[in-house]
């Protein structure tokens, strides 16, 4: 089975074959995914007309090279047009663009949940039919909704600590995860939700309290909140009261664990399986820095970075996945500024598996401090 993923809107529409057999094929684990589509067998007239009986709502997303709104839409209308003919009730999602945008497709129902919403789409001479999409609603909800919030320590958005989780690679359900720089909890948070535990540590015991906050917050509210979404966390806890005054989780159960410490000389207490973290990125900047402020910048993160690689080289089991955001700045010719320290991270007892790095970098436009995601492996 042909699989895409539709990991960019246009006019960077950018789109990745899935060997689905790698992982499992869910939307709301993959963080980075906008759109996942199967590919159709049969033409897609044929495969319109084999819906369930009842009217029917369509869209098409056309991201073939010379697409525009008027090829997508006059696909979906001459669509319309047989089905018909063949006297099938048919509403068309209007195209504002040649693709439907993820909150359209999301907010009509074309998320493959239900047989008789369906978005087509087309590359070319290929069909594929719509089989999840980005649950744009439940991202914001686990980023605006959780009641501890800190902007001083940036907002990684949970998409993003999804990814940091996937690069990883492959993890059994239950294996803990390692944040020792866990601020605010978002990829503790994001862990749980994916049938993982969780195992937070900062520097800052206000960071700690955070955390502790916005899990319990999780914990007692993701039935309510996500369900539909994870199975995964949160299961068969004691009591706890919870906001909406029904029994949760009790603290004794609680799939995560907090503590204060130094990254760079905590001594770690639980058996790790995997470590994912935004690293400390140093001083937020409104404009791009100057060299001076450039060079203390990357001597204080590049300083902690290493010193939490290293005491951690010494405490987990060699294969151990572990992935870190650092921070690279912008610069005035408009490319980032990544910290030196691979060479020196491969000194310290792991494999670099992107050693170049090339398309990690995660920033919106013009970001002056970008997240440069750096994956490693204990030797
Ligand atoms: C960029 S923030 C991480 C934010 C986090 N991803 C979240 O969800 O809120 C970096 C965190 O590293 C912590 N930190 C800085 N230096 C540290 C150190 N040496 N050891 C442990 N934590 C440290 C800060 O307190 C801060 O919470």
């Amino acid at each position: 089975m042909k699989y895409l993923a539709v990991l960019g809107r246009q006019p960077e529409i950018s789109i990745a074959e899935l060997e689905a057999q790698n992982f499992p094929l869910d939307i709301d684990r993959l963080g980075g995914v906008l759109k996942l589509a199967e590919k159709l067998s049969i033409k897609p007239l044929e495969f319109l007309q084999n819906l369930p009986t009842g009217k029917i709502t369509i869209g098409v997303s056309d991201y073939s090279k010379k697409a525009s709104r008027k090829t997508a839409s006059s696909e979906a209308l001459k669509l319309k047009k047989i089905l018909v003919r063949h006297e099938r009730s048919v509403r068309v999602v209007e195209n504002k663009d040649a693709v439907l945008s993820t909150a359209t497709s999301l907010h009509n129902g074309l998320d493959g949940k239900n047989p008789r919403k369906v978005e087509l789409i087309k590359v070319d001479d290929e069909w594929y039919r719509v089989i999840g999409v980005q649950d744009i609603d439940s991202y914001t909800k686990r980023d605006q909704a959780r009641p501890a919030r800190d902007a001083k320590v940036g907002m990684l958005p949970p998409k993003l600590a999804q990814i940091l989780i996937n690069l990883c690679g492959p993890l059994k359900p239950d294996s803990v995860i390692l944040d020792p720089f866990c601020g605010t909890g978002v990829v503790l948070q994001e862990a749980l939700l994916m049938g993982y535990r969780a195992y937070g540590t900062d520097i800052n015991d206000r960071m700690i309290k955070y955390s502790e906050k916005n899990l319990k917050w999780l914990i007692a509210n993701s039935e309510r909140l996500f369900s539909g979404h994870f199975g995964g966390c949160c299961r068969e806890l004691g009591p706890e009261p919870r906001e909406d005054g029904r029994e949760g989780p009790g603290p004794e159960n609680m799939p995560f664990e907090l503590a204060q410490g130094d990254a760079v000389s905590f001594k770690w207490t639980k058996p790790i399986d995997a470590v994912a973290c935004e690293g400390y990125l140093g001083k937020p900047f409104a404009k791009i820095p100057s060299e001076i402020e450039l060079k203390e910048q990357k001597q204080e993160c590049g300083t902690i970075i290493k010193g939490f690689l290293k005491n951690l080289a010494e405490q987990i089991k060699p294969n151990t996945p572990v992935v870190v955001a650092a921070p690279a700045w912008l610069r005035e010719n408009r490319e980032y500024e990544r910290l030196d320290i691979i060479d020196e991270i491969q000194n310290m007892g792991y494999n670099v598996d992107n050693k170049s790095r090339e398309g990690l970098l995660y920033h919106r436009e013009d970001q002056i401090v970008a997240r440069d995601i750096i994956i490693l492996r204990k030797k």
